[in-house]
C-alpha cells in the first residue's frame, strides 16, 4: 500500500511508500540507474530508478522520456542529505502518463524574449515557481493582516465611467451605446465603502496605459487599496508601515525556501522592523540637492533615480510624506500648515526599489474638493456620486493602494516587475 502524497510533505512519510504525480524536471544516470528529478508543483525530489528493481517496461519508458514527460512514481521515502530538498524516493513501481521530446525550454540559456513568449511553460522553472509562490504568500499575509485588524474587503468594480488617477493613462473600452474606462484605482469605491463600513480594502486588478517600457511599469497590474473613516495621514503612514513589517516576516516564515531558490539576501528581509525612517517631500528634496548624480529639480515629482538615491540611504522602507499639491492626485487634501503641500505619504522599497505605496488623506470638504475637480478639469457630473461623500456625513478619512507586483518584486530580489506577474501585460506584451 502506497499513500499518493506531494513533495512538500514527504517529511510526513519517511521510511513509507509513497506515490507522487508530476513531470521530469530533469533526468540523469545511466547504464542500470536513473535519477529522476521529479516536480509536482509542491517541489522537486529525487526519484533513483534502478533497473533491477522496477519492470523492465517502467526502466525502458523512463530512459525514453524527455524533460517535461508527465508520470507518477511509487517508491519508500528516505531522508538524505545530499539529495536537493533533503528526501529521495526509491522507485519501484509507476507509469509515464505521456512522453515528451523536445520540451522548449531547456535547462541552458534562454533570451529574456524568447522566455516571456514561453511564459505559459517557463513558470514551471525553478525560479518562476518560486517567484508565484512567494506571490501567492504576500497576498495571503495581506488579507490576513487586514482580515485580522478588522478591515471588510470590498470589492470596486473594473468598468468605470471616469478617472481616478489622471486622465492620461486611460484604457478605453467600447461599453453598449458609450465608453467605459478600465479601473485605475478601486479607491474612490473605497471611500464610499470606508463610510459605510469603516476600515474597508479592495484588492483586484487594476489598469495604466502607460506608455513606459521601464522596469516598474505594467499596464495590468493588482492593487490593494485599504481605506479607513476618520484617519488622518499619521494613520494612514503607520497602517502602511505595520502592513509591510507582517507581511514581510509571514513570508519569511512560511516561503524561506522559495525565496532561497532564489538566492535572496534574507538579512535584508529580516531587517524590515519598525520604525521606518520617515522624510518629508522637502528633506527628500534637500537630500538629492547635495547628491553628486541627481537631475532633481526641486517642485517636481521624484524620478525613477531620484527614488533609487532615497531608497538607498536605509536598509528599511522609507515614508516620504507632504508633496507639493501640483504633482499630486485631486483627491488629497491639503496640508493646513502649508497650502502648497498635501497629506500624502509615497513608500519607497529598500534596497534602491521604487515607489511600492502611494496614499494619502483626503480631501474631505465639499468646496474645496468641487473646486480641485474644476482645476483638474474633470467631469463634475461623474463625480456627483463622490461628492456626495462629502455632503452626508463626510469625516476625515484616507488609505492608500499598494502595488503588489512591485512588492513581490521587492520581496523577491528580482529587478523587473514583469516576472512577479503570472502573465504579464506591458505596453509592448499581450500574450501570452
Ligand atoms: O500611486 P498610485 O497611482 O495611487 C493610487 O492609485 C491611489 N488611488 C491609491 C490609494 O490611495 N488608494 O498607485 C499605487 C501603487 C503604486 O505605489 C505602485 O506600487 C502601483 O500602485 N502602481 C503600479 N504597479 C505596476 N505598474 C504600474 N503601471 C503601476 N502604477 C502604479
Ligand atoms: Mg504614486
Amino acid at each position: 500500500m502506497s499513500t499518493v502524497t506531494t513533495v512538500e510533505k514527504l517529511a510526513d512519510h519517511v521510511g513509507e511508500s509513497v506515490t507522487l504525480k508530476g513531470w521530469i524536471y530533469n533526468k540523469s544516470g545511466k547504464g542500470k540507474l536513473a535519477f529522476v528529478q521529479l516536480r509536482d508543483g509542491s517541489g522537486i525530489c529525487q526519484c533513483v530508478v534502478l533497473k533491477n528493481q522496477v519492470s523492465e517496461e517502467l526502466f525502458e519508458a523512463i530512459s525514453e522520456a524527455g524533460q517535461e514527460s508527465s508520470l507518477e512514481l511509487t517508491g519508500v521515502v528516505s531522508a538524505d542529505e545530499r539529495a536537493p530538498g533533503g528526501f529521495e524516493v526509491k522507485v519501484s513501481e509507476g507509469a509515464v502518463h505521456q512522453s515528451v521530446e523536445g520540451y522548449p525550454i531547456t535547462p541552458k540559456e534562454h533570451g529574456t524574449d524568447f522566455l516571456h513568449n514561453h511564459r505559459h511553460l517557463w513558470m514551471r522553472s525553478r525560479r518562476q515557481w518560486a517567484i508565484l509562490r512567494v506571490r501567492d504568500a504576500v497576498i495571503t499575509a495581506l488579507r490576513r493582516f487586514f482580515d485580522e485588524r478588522g478591515f471588510i474587503c470590498v470589492d470596486s468594480p473594473v468598468f468605470t465611467p471616469n478617472a481616478c488617477e489622471g486622465t492620461s493613462t486611460l484604457f478605453e473600452v467600447p461599453y453598449f451605446d458609450r465608453t467605459a474606462y478600465l479601473t485605475q484605482s478601486g479607491q474612490l469605491y473605497a471611500e464610499a465603502a470606508a463610510l459605510a463600513l469603516g476600515k474597508v480594502y479592495t484588492f483586484g486588478p487594476t489598469f495604466r496605459a502607460e506608455k513606459s517600457k521601464t522596469r516598474r511599469h505594467l499596464t495590468e497590474f493588482w492593487m490593494l487599496e485599504p481605506e479607513v473613516a476618520y484617519a488622518e495621514l499619521e494613520d494612514v503612514m503607520q497602517l502602511a508601515e505595520d502592513m509591510l513589517v507582517a507581511v514581510v516576516a509571514e513570508v519569511l516564515e512560511r516561503r524561506r525556501n522559495e525565496l532561497e531558490v532564489l538566492e535572496r539576501d534574507l538579512s535584508k528581509l529580516e531587517a524590515i522592523q519598525s520604525p521606518f525612517p520617515r522624510l518629508s517631500y522637502d528633506e527628500a528634496s534637500a537630500i538629492l540637492q547635495e547628491h553628486p548624480e541627481s537631475e532633481f529639480v526641486h517642485g517636481e515629482d521624484f524620478g525613477a533615480p531620484d527614488e533609487t538615491i532615497l531608497s538607498e540611504r536605509f536598509d528599511r522602507p522609507v515614508l516620504i510624506h507632504r508633496y507639493p499639491k501640483e504633482v499630486k492626485a485631486f483627491y488629497m487634501k491639503r496640508d493646513p500648515e502649508d497650502d502648497s503641500k498635501c497629506l500624502c505619504v509615497d513608500v519607497l522599497g529598500s534596497e534602491g526599489v521604487g515607489e511600492i505605496i502611494g496614499g494619502s488623506q483626503r480631501e474631505d470638504d465639499l468646496d474645496v474638493l468641487l473646486e480641485r475637480i474644476q482645476a483638474h478639469e474633470l467631469p463634475e457630473e461623474a463625480f456627483q456620486w463622490y461628492l456626495d461623500l462629502r455632503r452626508y456625513g463626510s469625516v476625515p478619512h484616507g488609505g492608500f493602494g499598494l502595488g503588489l507586483e512591485r512588492t513581490v518584486a521587492w520581496i523577491c530580489g528580482i529587478p523587473h516587475v514583469r516576472e512577479a506577474s503570472p502573465f504579464p501585460r506591458m505596453m509592448t506584451r499581450l500574450e501570452p
